[in-house]
């Protein structure tokens, strides 16, 4: 039984950055009432209403994970541990993007798919792309008529999709008899111990746990036999998943986990009550901080125009009030105006100058390299403000 225990209000679409000559049509932006929910039988945290992907995965979707360096290197490692220890010859990736995990692969073992058209647009060049949603349908387009694949690989795209029972039965078919599926998503554990609530906006359909995914898996002829902790996106989790009678054994730190997830209390309905609690005071603490801050005429911006801010914002009803505008190096987000709150976008080059007091970490999952990257700021004074795990202003 699905029971709802956040509720973060009417919120737009976490990457429906506006241009500016619509930024007056406010009443064109689309909202919905985003509510997260539990349930106590499989212990899967979903969004309770999901919005239609074809709204999120246009030919206009922001997102290009090869901007990030952390990023580029974690997607490059990865591969290489993936190659080593699975040897695959054919391998297939789930929301593969600009392509930033799958170049580091022979081009003609590759196969990508990617609803993006604007993205898919973009490594067409470089390998076989199919540019769909991942589905029944198209599972069989691919692997009909060849041999199934040794490996398919899926960051941060499963937990967006909301028809998971359609994703995990095709991922069923496409799989060869020892072949993997590995699945890299935020974890459930770490949202609640960081107190992310941000991490909860439309795309994010699902957080996921090895509870969850377990009993997932269980549903089909599949097994969770191994799994991994990742620094990446604010901690996550990657899944090792393969046909039931593979050979893959269930490993001891998959044991391990889940006894941590329990401990946590990961199947337990309070542990997700008492956050909700824990999100409302960083919602109050928060402000608090901000309004203090204005009354001493600090300038406030915020940095990285991520869409866990469009929670952040909406939620917590941050404008132009609190923040001068938002900084990004993304090149297509910059002149455009944040979600719901029409907060302008702008270069770090033009933004991130001698007038800033105080920066709200956006791309708080980026503190490291942002911190590295920002000391001289630091050092002549500036200070960044986090509300990952709890509201404060760092004090380096
Ligand atoms: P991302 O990590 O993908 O978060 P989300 O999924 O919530 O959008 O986005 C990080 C954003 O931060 C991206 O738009 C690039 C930006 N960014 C900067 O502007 N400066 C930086 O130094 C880094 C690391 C990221």
């Amino acid at each position: 039984m699905k029971k709802k225990f956040l509720n973060l209000g009417k919120q737009p679409l976490a990457n429906s950055f506006l241009s500016s000559k619509s930024k007056s049509s406010k009443q064109k932006e689309f909202f919905y009432n985003l509510s997260v929910s539990f349930d106590t039988k499989n212990y899967l945290v979903s969004i309770t209403n999901p919005v239609n992907p074809k709204m999120q995965y246009t030919d206009k979707y922001a997102h290009r994970a090869s901007e990030s360096k952390t990023m580029r290197n974690a997607f490059k490692k990865t591969a290489k541990n993936l190659r080593d220890k699975y040897s695959p010859k054919l391998i297939m990736e789930i929301g593969s993007n600009d392509g930033v995990f799958l170049k580091n692969f022979p081009k003609k073992s590759v196969i990508a798919v990617e609803p993006c058209k604007n993205l898919a647009k973009l490594t067409s060049k470089k390998f076989k792309t199919y540019p769909y949603f991942w589905d029944k349908k198209l599972a069989k387009k691919i692997f009909n008529n060849q041999k199934k694949t040794d490996l398919i690989f899926s960051a941060n795209t499963i937990s967006h999709i909301p028809n998971i029972k359609e994703t995990f039965q095709s991922i069923e078919y496409s799989l060869s008899e020892n072949g993997v599926l590995i699945i890299e998503d935020p974890s459930l554990r770490s949202v609640i111990k960081s107190n992310s609530y941000d991490q909860f906006y439309d795309e994010h359909v699902y957080v996921f746990s090895a509870l969850a995914i377990n009993n997932i898996a269980e549903k089909y002829d599949l097994k969770l036999f191994d799994i991994e902790e990742v620094e990446n996106h604010g901690g996550s989790l990657r899944y090792h998943i393969s046909k039931k009678k593979s050979k893959y054994r269930e490993s001891i730190r998959l044991k391990k986990m889940i006894k941590i997830e329990k401990n946590n209390g990961l199947n337990n309905i309070k542990t997700f009550y008492n956050f909700a609690n824990r999100v409302k005071k960083s919602k109050k603490e928060l402000i608090k901080m901000l309004k203090s801050l204005k009354k001493k005429n600090k300038k406030i911006i915020s940095y990285g125009a991520t869409y866990k801010s469009t929670t952040v914002f909406n939620y917590c009803n941050i404008d132009n009030k609190y923040f001068d505008y938002v900084t990004d190096t993304t090149l297509n987000k910059q002149g455009k105006y944040t979600p719901g709150k029409h907060l302008p976008i702008m270069s770090p080059e033009e933004g991130f100058n001698s007038s800033v007091d105080y920066a709200f970490l956006g791309a708080w999952n980026f503190k490291k390299e942002i911190l590295n990257k920002e000391a001289s700021y630091i050092k002549r004074g500036g200070r960044f403000i986090t509300h990952v795990p709890t509201v404060k202003i760092l004090k380096k």
